[in-house]
C-alpha cells in the first residue's frame, strides 16, 4: 500500500493547498506589447515542479535547485513545488545507516537523506524569496520496490510513481494559481539564467529549452512514427547543433517544459497512459501523444539551454556519479558552468575531495601565460576529475630572444623542415619543446618515478578516471622489465601501417605519432631524453618522441640523438583528445603561429614570413 500525503517538515511551514480555480484561471495572459503609460505589467505566474527521484540524484540536485534559484525572473511570482520520497527508515532511525546491509542497499539510504537534506537547505535558504515553496513529502517503506530492484531503474512501480507526481503537478498548478507550470526533473541543470524569461517571452503553449546530454542525447526528437516512438530525421542535428537558432516545432520536448494554463486545450494534458487508449506505458509519449489529440503544438527553443543526465536504464550509482563528472566536464568545454549557490557549495563539494595525483608521482600541466582562460577551463576540469596537478608556466616562443637560445645552445636540427608545411622549426615550437624538457628536468631532479604531464587544452574521454585507473593497475601488475616508460593519453596516429596491441588489454604499440597533449613519463624515459641532448639539434617535439621511441619514418633523422630506444605504448582506445581541432572556428596553434626560425648556417633568427 502506497499513501500519498503532503507532510509538515520541522523546520519550515508547508501550506495546506488549497485547491481553488481562479476565477480568472481561462483568461489568456495579456501580453505586454500595449503602450498604457504609467501601468507596470506583472510578471505572469509561475509554478515550477521538481519531483526528485529518492535516491539516485542526490548529486546532481544541488546544482538544479541552484540553476532553478538562479533564473532571472521575479521570485515573488514563482511558487516551487518539490515532490519528494523519503524513505521511513531515514526518518525512524538514522543509526541504520551505519548498521550490517549490503552496500548497494546502504548507499542507496545515504543518498535518499543526502537528497532530503540538499532539499531542505534550499528551501530554507530561499523559502523567503519565493511567493511560495512547498516539499511535498511521500514517505516509503523499506518493501518499496524501487528499493527492492537493485538493477532496473525503469521498473514499473516506478513509471508508475513518476506518472503520479507529474500528474499531481499539473493538478496542483492548475487548480492553485499559475499561469505557467514549469516541470524540470530533478537532473536537468540550466546553465542560462534568462532561460525562463526567454520560455515564458515565446508566449508558446508547450516550450522547453534545449538540454544538452552525454553523446547526441537531448530533450526533443524531430521526429515520431503514427505509434509514438522516435524516428531520427535531417531536422535533428541542425537544432541539436544550432546551425540553425530559434524555436522550432517539434513532435516531442520532455525533461523540462514550461506550459501554457491559460488554454482551454491545456485540460486535455495527461501524462496518464491509463487515461488514453492505444499509447505506450511511457510517460513523456503519453504527454506527447495528448498534446497532439488535443492540437496543442510543442516548440524547442535552442538558443537557451542546459544540460541532462542521460536516462539509464539500470541504476548502478558509481556509473550514475562517473556520467555527472562527465556532463560537468562538457560544460566546461562549452564554457558553461553548473550554477552553485551559497547555500549549497558544501554538498558539492564531497563531490570533489582533495584530489590526487592519478596514481604517479606528479601531474604537470604546460600553460602559456597568454593563455589564462585555457588554464582557467583545465583547472576547473582537474577539480571536476579529483586531480590535483601543478601548473608549469610555459616558455613563450613568442617572447623567447636569440639570447637567451644561445644561453640554452639551442640550435635547429640541420635537415628539418615541417612536412606539411615545407619551414623550418618555429619560435613557438621551440617555446613547447622547452617546457616539456624543464618538465623532465624537474622530475629527474626530485627524482620522481613517473609523471603525468597535460598540455592546456585537453579534452578527457568518458569515464576518464576509472579508465585511467583501470589501465595502470594493469601496468603495476606487469614485471617492471616489461613494463613502458612512456604512454601516450591521447595522440594523433600517423603511420599507415596497422598498430600492434600490447601484450595486456588497453594498450597499443604506437607507431609513428603526433601530439604531446598528454602522457606518462617514467624517471628512466626521461632521463635517457634529457641524455640525448635535443636541445643541440631541436625540432618540434612530437617528431623527436617518435625518434626516441624508434619509430620515426625519417630513420636518418636518428643519428643526430644518441639514442637508448625508448618502450612507448599508447592507451587504447585513447582517454583524451584536444580541445580544439586544426580548422575549427576557435583553433588557435600557440606553436604554429609564431615566427619561423630561419635555418642559415645553423643561425637562429626570425623570419619575415607569418603563417596564419
Ligand atoms: C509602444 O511605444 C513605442 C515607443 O513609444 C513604439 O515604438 C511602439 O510601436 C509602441 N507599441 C505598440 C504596440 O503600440
Ligand atoms: C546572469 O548571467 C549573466 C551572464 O552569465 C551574468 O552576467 C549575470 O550576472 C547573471 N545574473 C544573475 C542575477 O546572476
Ligand atoms: C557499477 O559499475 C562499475 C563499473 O562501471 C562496476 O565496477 C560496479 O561493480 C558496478 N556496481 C554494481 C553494484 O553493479
Ligand atoms: C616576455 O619576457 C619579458 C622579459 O623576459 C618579461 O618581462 C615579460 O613578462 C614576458 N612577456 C610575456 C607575455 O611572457
Amino acid at each position: 500500500m502506497r499513501r500519498l500525503y503532503p507532510f509538515h517538515l520541522y523546520i519550515f511551514v508547508v501550506s495546506i493547498l488549497i485547491v481553488r480555480a481562479d476565477d480568472d484561471s481561462k483568461r489568456r495572459y495579456l501580453v505586454s506589447d500595449d503602450n498604457d503609460s504609467g501601468i507596470t505589467r506583472l510578471k505572469p505566474k509561475i509554478q515550477i515542479a521538481v519531483p526528485v527521484h529518492p535516491y539516485s540524484k542526490a548529486k546532481i540536485l544541488p546544482f538544479t535547485l541552484s540553476a532553478i534559484e538562479s533564473q532571472e525572473y521575479p521570485k515573488e511570482r514563482i511558487k516551487v513545488f518539490i515532490y519528494f520520497d523519503l524513505y521511513k527508515r531515514i526518518l525512524d532511525d538514522l543509526t541504520h545507516l551505519n548498521g550490517h546491509r549490503d552496500s548497494q542497499l546502504d548507499e542507496r539510504y545515504v543518498r535518499n537523506l543526502l537528497s532530503y537534506e540538499v532539499i531542505t537547505a534550499w528551501i530554507t535558504a530561499n523559502k523567503k524569496k519565493y511567493k511560495d515553496i512547498q516539499l511535498i513529502i511521500r514517505y516509503l517503506d523499506d518493501s518499496d520496490e524501487a528499493l527492492q530492484d537493485s538493477v532496473d531503474y525503469w521498473t514499473e512501480p516506478r513509471f508508475r510513481r513518476i506518472i503520479e507526481l507529474k500528474t499531481l503537478a499539473m493538478r496542483d498548478s492548475i487548480n492553485n494559481w499559475a499561469d505557467y507550470l514549469f516541470l524540470i526533473d530533478s537532473d536537468v541543470v540550466l546553465t542560462i539564467n534568462k532561460t525562463l524569461t526567454r520560455l515564458v517571452d515565446a508566449r508558446k503553449p508547450l516550450i522547453a529549452p534545449l538540454l544538452y546530454s552525454l553523446n547526441t542525447y537531448s530533450n526533443f526528437w524531430a521526429g515520431m512514427n503514427e505509434k509514438g516512438y522516435y524516428v531520427r530525421t535531417d531536422d535533428y542535428y541542425p537544432i541539436l547543433e544550432g546551425h540553425k537558432l530559434g524555436t522550432f516545432k517539434v513532435p516531442m520536448i520532455h525533461s523540462c517544459i514550461l506550459m501554457d494554463l491559460n488554454i482551454e486545450e491545456a485540460g486535455h494534458l495527461t501524462f496518464d497512459n491509463s487515461l488514453m487508449s492505444d499509447v505506450p506505458y511511457d510517460d513523456i509519449i503519453t504527454f506527447a501523444i495528448s498534446a497532439k489529440r488535443a492540437g496543442i503544438p510543442m516548440y524547442l527553443m535552442n538558443e537557451v539551454w542546459g544540460y541532462m543526465m542521460l536516462p539509464t536504464r539500470t541504476m548502478n550509482l558509481s556509473t550514475l556519479d562517473q556520467d555527472l563528472t562527465d556532463l560537468r566536464l562538457e560544460a566546461i568545454d562549452d564554457k558553461h558552468t553548473f550554477p552553485i549557490s551559497p547555500s549549497l557549495v558544501h554538498f558539492t563539494n564531497r563531490l570533489n575531495p582533495l584530489g590526487d595525483k592519478l596514481g604517479v608521482d606528479e601531474v604537470y600541466v604546460i600553460n602559456l601565460k597568454r593563455r589564462p582562460e585555457r588554464l582557467k577551463s583545465m583547472l576547473e576540469k582537474f577539480n571536476v576529475l579529483g586531480i590535483d596537478a601543478q601548473v608549469v608556466t610555459a616558455t613563450d616562443g613568442k617572447n623567447i630572444s636569440e639570447k637567451e637560445l644561445e644561453v640554452l645552445g639551442v640550435k635547429p636540427m640541420p635537415d628539418y623542415l615541417d612536412p606539411f608545411h615545407k619551414r623550418p622549426i618555429t619560435f613557438g615550437e621551440i617555446g613547447c619543446f622547452l617546457s616539456h624538457y624543464r618538465v623532465w628536468q624537474e622530475m629527474v631532479s626530485k627524482n620522481y618515478e613517473r609523471v603525468i604531464v597535460f598540455e592546456d587544452d585537453v579534452q578527457f574521454e568518458r569515464h576518464f578516471r576509472s579508465q585511467w585507473f583501470k589501465r595502470l593497475k594493469a601496468l603495476d601488475n606487469l614485471p617492471s622489465s616489461s613494463q613502458p616508460d612512456f604512454v601516450y593519453l591521447g595522440r594523433k596516429p600517423l603511420a599507415s601501417k596497422e598498430e600492434k596491441l600490447a601484450p595486456i588489454d588497453g594498450f597499443a604499440i604506437p607507431e609513428y605519432s603526433y601530439w604531446t597533449i598528454g602522457y606518462m613519463i617514467s624517471n628512466q624515459a626521461a632521463s635517457f631524453m634529457l641524455r640525448s641532448e635535443p636541445l643541440k639539434n631541436i625540432l618540434p617535439i612530437d617528431e623527436f618522441l617518435p625518434i626516441m621511441f624508434s619509430k620515426h619514418p625519417r630513420t636518418d633523422w636518428m643519428r643526430y640523438f644518441s639514442i637508448a630506444p625508448i618502450n612507448a605504448w599508447s592507451v587504447h582506445p585513447l582517454l583524451i583528445s584536444p580541445t580544439h581541432y586544426v580548422g575549427d572556428e576557435q583553433y588557435i596553434s600557440d606553436t604554429e603561429q609564431t615566427d619561423k626560425i630561419k635555418v642559415s648556417n645553423s643561425d637562429l633568427s626570425r623570419s619575415k614570413h607569418n603563417e596564419l
